[in-house]
């Protein structure tokens, strides 16, 4: 019998079982970033970096990320980002910020954990002074998860972020569970943003004050269920095809989700002038509760907040096929003229549609010949005040069958609204 050498055996035995684990210190007072990256190039593999349970850190300077492989973050003890404003602006604004406070640059096998205990593992962002100011100038986007292939995002729990989380953008094989985003009477404050392929989110509960969940362009296979969002904008699908991007989304399955208070519960929202296509997207048993824009579409979006709708030359415009809102049950939010959200600066509001009486449960509005296979389906929805239920939709821009009478009037069901 030939025996192997002893240093190739031990190298063996380490390579496969070294498991390394990193504390992050923390000074009482003083910014903990800094012995944080001087730290992560050591602990960019097989490790865990832990954030112990009983600290309060001070992340006052952004965490930028080697790539990972095989690295849990744990987020067991609070962490707090810096209370003044202007310092934070300054960082934001400066050229050598990522993009976000927590960026991730890439790796494989990646899981990024908070903490189930009540009283710890909050990510604290002091978006209260923000948003009381108004203040929406180089804001702090959070958690950039990006360019992570096999990750896992759970047990997060952010209070008063105060603005973008959780983005996913040219990430692969995601599961973001159990996570909390705690962002009352915010504005802009987005929930999860996806962006990549092989995603899936469930049980999350979200508060906030701009999407709840938006897939962006590139997306691919995204699965979004069993949630709850509270004031925010939606469960939405762009915006898509500014300044003439050429858009490609692709098998989106929203599900089992409980719509509180937002301004939309489903909403698809494309440029003028756009290109591409978005297509095979399912929004299915919706429950919704005080929503003025329970299903709402668009193909023509531009911002309400710069000027008046622009009048597009271009015969291109951000294709959608196969849309189906399925299962929607709920109590429509009537607003009047004066009906203002939280994020509305201008008047008239940037949602504010032309012609809408507020009671509407369907808005369709479609760019001629771009569309195909767009329908609602068993659908019941009531107003506070028991008015007739509406929709908009014109017969010019799609003339297949939606599930209800295309016009704008009383919505009735049409036959493919009442298949299952
Ligand atoms: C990490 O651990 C794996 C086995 O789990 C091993 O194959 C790999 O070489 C290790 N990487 C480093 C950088 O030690
Ligand atoms: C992935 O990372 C986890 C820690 O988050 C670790 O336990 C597991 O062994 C890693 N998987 C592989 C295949 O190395
Ligand atoms: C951790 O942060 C949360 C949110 O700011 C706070 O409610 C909680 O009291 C903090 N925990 C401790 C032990 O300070
Ligand atoms: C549509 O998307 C779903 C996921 O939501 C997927 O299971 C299905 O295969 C897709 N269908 C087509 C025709 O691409
Ligand atoms: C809906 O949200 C409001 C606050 O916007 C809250 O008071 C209420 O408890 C929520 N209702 C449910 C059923 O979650
Ligand atoms: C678009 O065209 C209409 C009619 O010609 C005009 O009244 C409007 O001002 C134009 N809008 C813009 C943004 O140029
Ligand atoms: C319109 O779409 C075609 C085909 O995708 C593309 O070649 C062309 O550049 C687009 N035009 C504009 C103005 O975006
Ligand atoms: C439908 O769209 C056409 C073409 O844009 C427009 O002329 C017509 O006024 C629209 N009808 C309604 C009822 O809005």
């Amino acid at each position: 019998m030939v025996r192997a050498p002893t240093y190739l055996f031990f190298a063996h035995v380490l390579g496969a079982s070294a498991w390394s684990t990193f504390v992050v210190p923390h000074t009482a007072g003083t910014d903990d970033t800094p012995a944080l990256l001087t730290a992560l190039p050591t602990y960019s593999s097989n490790s865990t970096i832990l954030f112990e349970k009983g600290v309060t850190y001070n992340i006052l300077t952004p965490v930028k990320f080697p790539t990972l492989n095989n690295v849990e973050i744990r987020i067991e003890g609070n962490i707090t980002y810096p209370t003044d404003i202007p310092t934070i602006q300054a960082i934001v604004g400066s050229s050598s910020f990522s993009g976000a406070w927590f960026a991730f640059t890439g790796g494989n096998n990646v899981t990024l954990r908070g903490s189930t205990d009540p009283k710890w593992g909050w990510v604290d962002g002091h978006g209260q002074a923000w948003w009381d100011a108004q203040q929406q100038i180089n804001r702090p986007h959070g958690w950039a998860f990006s360019k992570i292939s096999n990750g896992v995002i759970r047990d997060m729990k952010l209070w008063k972020p105060v603005a973008w989380n959780f983005a996913t953008s040219g990430s692969s094989n995601i599961h973001a569970f159990n996570n909390k985003i705690i962002a009352v009477s915010a504005t802009d404050v987005r929930g999860f943003s996806a962006g990549g392929s092989n995603m899936l989110f469930e049980n999350n509960h979200v508060v906030n004050g701009d999407d709840c969940l938006t897939v962006g362009n590139g997306a691919k296979n995204i699965h979004f269920r069993n949630s709850y969002c509270e004031g925010g904008h939606g469960l939405s699908i762009g915006s898509l095809g500014k300044g003439g991007q050429v858009s490609d989304v692709q098998n989106v399955l929203i599900e089992n989700v409980f719509m509180n208070n937002t301004l939309y519960a489903a909403r698809f929202k494309s440029w003028t002038g756009g290109n591409g296509l978005a297509r095979n997207i399912t929004w299915k048993n919706i429950d919704f509760l005080d929503v003025p824009f329970p299903i709402y579409v668009t193909q023509n979006y531009w911002d309400q907040g710069i000027g008046p709708r622009p009048n597009s030359t271009s015969t291109n415009n951000t294709h959608i096929q196969d849309f189906i809102f399925q299962n929607f049950a709920g109590v429509i939010k009537e607003y009047d003229t004066n009906y203002v959200e939280g994020s509305c600066v201008t008047d008239p509001c940037w949602y504010f549609v032309p012609g809408a009486t507020g009671k509407e449960v369907v808005i369709l509005d479609l760019y001629p010949d771009t569309a195909v296979n767009v329908v609602a389906k068993n659908i019941l929805a009531t107003t506070r005040t028991k008015s007739p239920v509406t929709v908009m939709c014109n017969t010019t821009a799609i003339s297949t069958d939606v599930g209800f009478k295309c016009w704008n009037g009383r919505f009735i069901p049409t036959r493919a609204g009442i298949q299952l």
